[in-house]
Parts: C-alpha cells; structure tokens; sequence
C-alpha cells in the first residue's frame, strides 16, 4: 500500500466495502485474501506479546493505559511483595527474548539472591541479528509494554536503575522510547516514590553502536559503562555479577 491509498481504504471501509485491488495474494494459490486471520502466515499464531501493537499509538501513553496498561505495575505494586512476583513469573514460565529462551523467572531470583548493592536492571534490545525484528517491533509500536515489564523486572529483583539497550540504526525504536520514558516519568510510573509505594526507579537509554557482539549479555554491559563492547567469559553469569562491576563482592 501507498500514502496516497488511504483515502480509498477509508471511504471503502465507511461504506463497508473491501478496495479488492489492494487485498493481499497469496503467493502459492494467487487467491485474495481478505481478512489478515486468514493468511496463512498469521493462521497458527496466536499473538501474545505483540496483541494490542495494531490497537494503539505508541506515542500515546493513554492509548496504553486505555488498554490495561500499567495495571499489572500497580498489582505488583501494592498487592504483592518482591518474592510473590518472582514466584509468579516462575511459574508462568516466562522465558528470555534473547534466543536462549532462558527462563525469566529463574535469572530474575539469581539476580535478587546475589550479593551486593546496587543492582541494575538492563532490556537487550540490540538486536543485532540480520532480519530479526522481534524486538523492533515491540519498541516501535508498543514501548510501554517494554518499561512497564522492565519496573515490574526491577521491583521484583530490588533495583533502582535500569537501563534499556537499544539498537541505534532502529531510530523510530529509540524516538518512541524516548517519548513513552518521558511519559511515564510525568505520569508517576518512574522515578522517585513510584504512584506513591515508596519504590524508586529510573531509566536511562543507550544507544548502541552497531556492532553484533555488543548484543551479548556482558558485552552489552561494558559498552554501557563506556568501554569497547567485547564479552568476558562467562564463568559467573550476568545475572550474578553485572554492569559496573556491581551486584557481586567476591568473598
Ligand atoms: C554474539 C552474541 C550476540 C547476541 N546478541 C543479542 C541481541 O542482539 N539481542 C538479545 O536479546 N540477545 C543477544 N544475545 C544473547 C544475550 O547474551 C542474552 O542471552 C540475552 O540478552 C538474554 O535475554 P533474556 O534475559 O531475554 O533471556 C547475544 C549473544 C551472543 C553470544
């Protein structure tokens, strides 16, 4: 489709009527396929994480609480302690976007269990692998659902500052995360005494660089802290010991 397209689409679609020259074909029968359902791509999926993408704007944050955002930050919030959530979480059996598919619930405890103080919370959404858009899609069109998880991940395991790593050359990702962060400071849903629980949290966006290692969990974390963004072996884990050389005291 085409910008100049969508007066068509509109005045077709007030009359109730399909634009039949601009429905999608199926490639290997050369049918017209009217609904988006119906196409074979979408047919067997049941989208969870990217449901309401097509139902709001993502730079309205209204469109999101309009939707039941930021309800499940107010639950945890003020109906369950740190430990209730990470129990919840566990036994959803939520797993890591990162390609592991490594369960949340577990790295999130690990994290809260590790000595010392402060702790930081970071989103990976470097994205570095070629035509992977899982991430992107997310960040562009619903960025809130990202922070609202990312506070809820940070009550859960007792940090105060998270940080969200973005992939640099997806500029409507940072542009729409930029806005969403803004709005959720004015609205309450970050920084000091959050809706007023006492808890406190702030984020802080990085851009990355570009380079597809930097997309690994600790080299991630050295770009955050500045230097060049290469891993270190991995013998204690990220969750263990994390950005800044923080949240870990060798005994
Ligand atoms: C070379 C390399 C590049 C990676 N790039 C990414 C990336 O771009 N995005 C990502 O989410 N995870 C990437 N990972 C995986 C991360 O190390 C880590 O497992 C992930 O951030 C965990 O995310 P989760 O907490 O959602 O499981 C990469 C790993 C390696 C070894």
């Amino acid at each position: 489709m085409k910008p100049e397209d969508i007066p068509e689409i509109v005045d077709r679609t007030a009359k109730e009527e399909v634009s039949d020259r601009l429905l999608y074909i199926d490639p290997t029968t050369g049918e017209k396929i009217v609904y988006k359902h119906e196409i074979p791509f979408y047919k067997y999926q049941t989208q969870i994480i990217f449901a309401n993408n097509s139902k709001l704007n993502p730079k309205s944050i209204e469109d999101y609480i309009a939707l039941g955002g930021y309800r499940a930050l107010t639950k945890a919030l003020f109906e369950m302690t740190p430990e209730e959530v990470l129990a919840e979480v566990d036994r959803a059996d939520l797993r890591g976007r990162g390609g592991g598919g490594f369960p949340a619930g577990r790295k999130w405890k690990t994290c809260r269990k590790a000595p010392g103080e402060p702790k930081y919370v970071i989103v990976n959404c470097d994205e570095g692998d070629p035509g992977a858009y899982m991430d992107r899609g997310l960040m562009e069109e619903n960025p809130h659902s990202v922070l609202e998880g990312l506070i809820i991940g940070a009550y859960a395991i007792g940090s105060h500052q998270g940080f969200v790593y973005v992939r640099q050359e997806y500029p409507l990702a940072v542009e729409n995360l930029e806005i969403a962060l803004k709005q959720a400071e004015e609205y309450g849903f970050l920084g000091e005494d959050i809706l007023g629980s006492g808890f406190n949290f702030k984020v802080t966006i990085h851009r990355g660089a570009g380079a597809f290692v930097s997309g690994e969990s600790s080299a991630l974390m050295t770009a955050i802290e500045g230097k060049v963004g290469e891993p270190r072996p991995k013998y204690i884990r990220t969750a263990s010991q994390g950005n800044l050389g923080k949240a870990f005291q060798p005994q």
